[in-house]
């Protein structure tokens, strides 16, 4: 069988598999919930400080309910191997295996993620729109900021975390960016990073 073949057999597979699930939901959408979202054991861990299902309530906590599976794959790789540090997430990462971490990834990023609660400046905002589309930050982020792979979901995350996070990119230590948010922070003024923390918290 050809490489070919066997991928379109594979998509059949998985339409089936689809068709299956769907099946189950109309009969039970609680069984499916509680077998596809079932949590991982140290999600328990996780959710002390990044809140029920992800949804943290704390604002330097950063929300991990709809974020992709693979930045959150990434992120936790990049704690354990010294490329991202922080004195709470470094020892909590170094703890997990591989597995472990892909789990935690892949259920964190199939939670559904709520209102932030945050009280948006509406006119910091509508600068901080501006000033992302001037600088094209959606080019890799997407429309919303929504996020795509290794690329985060911005959207809807805390004001707090983000201003932290565009700092650290500013001031370098955070690096673990392949170069991509260490170029475009060095261009933002401390009044840029406020405007943007209160746009896309607020999408
Ligand atoms: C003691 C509090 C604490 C616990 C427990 C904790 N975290 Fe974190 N986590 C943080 C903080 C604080 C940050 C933000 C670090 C920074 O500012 O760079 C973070 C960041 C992260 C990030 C990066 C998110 C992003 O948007 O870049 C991931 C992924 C993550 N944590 C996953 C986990 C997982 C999975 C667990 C459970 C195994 C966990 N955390 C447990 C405090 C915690
Ligand atoms: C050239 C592509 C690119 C552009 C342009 C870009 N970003 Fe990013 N951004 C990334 C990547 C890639 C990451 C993840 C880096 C990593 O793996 O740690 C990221 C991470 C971030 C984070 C951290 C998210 C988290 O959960 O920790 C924030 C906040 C952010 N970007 C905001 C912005 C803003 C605001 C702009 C425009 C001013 C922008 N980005 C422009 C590629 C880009």
């Amino acid at each position: 069988m050809t490489e070919r073949q066997w991928g379109v057999l594979k998509a059949a597979g998985a339409l089936a598999l689809a068709a299956f699930f769907n099946g189950a939901a109309a009969q039970s959408a609680g069984a499916e919930a509680a077998s596809v979202n079932a949590a991982p054991a140290k999600a328990a861990i996780c959710v002390e400080c990044h809140g029920p299902n992800g949804n943290s309530r704390i604002p330097l906590h950063p929300i991990l309910a709809g974020q992709t599976s693979r930045y959150l794959y990434l992120q936790l790789r990049d704690f354990q191997e010294g490329r991202r540090t922080n004195a709470q997430m470094t020892p909590i990462a170094k703890d997990l295996s591989r597995d472990e971490a892909r789990a935690l990834a892949d259920y964190f990023a199939a939670q559904k993620p709520t209102p932030n609660g945050f009280k948006q400046d509406a006119a910091k905002a509508e600068l901080g729109r501006k000033k992302s589309e001037e600088v094209l930050c959606t080019m890799c982020h997407l429309g919303g900021f929504s996020g795509q792979n290794e690329i985060p979901r911005v959207a809807a995350q805390h004001h707090d975390y983000i201003v932290k996070q565009l700092r650290d990119f500013k001031a370098r230590t955070r690096t673990n960016d392949a170069g991509n948010m260490t170029a475009v922070a060095n261009t933002l003024s401390d009044a840029d990073i406020e405007n943007l923390a209160q746009y896309i918290s607020g999408l």
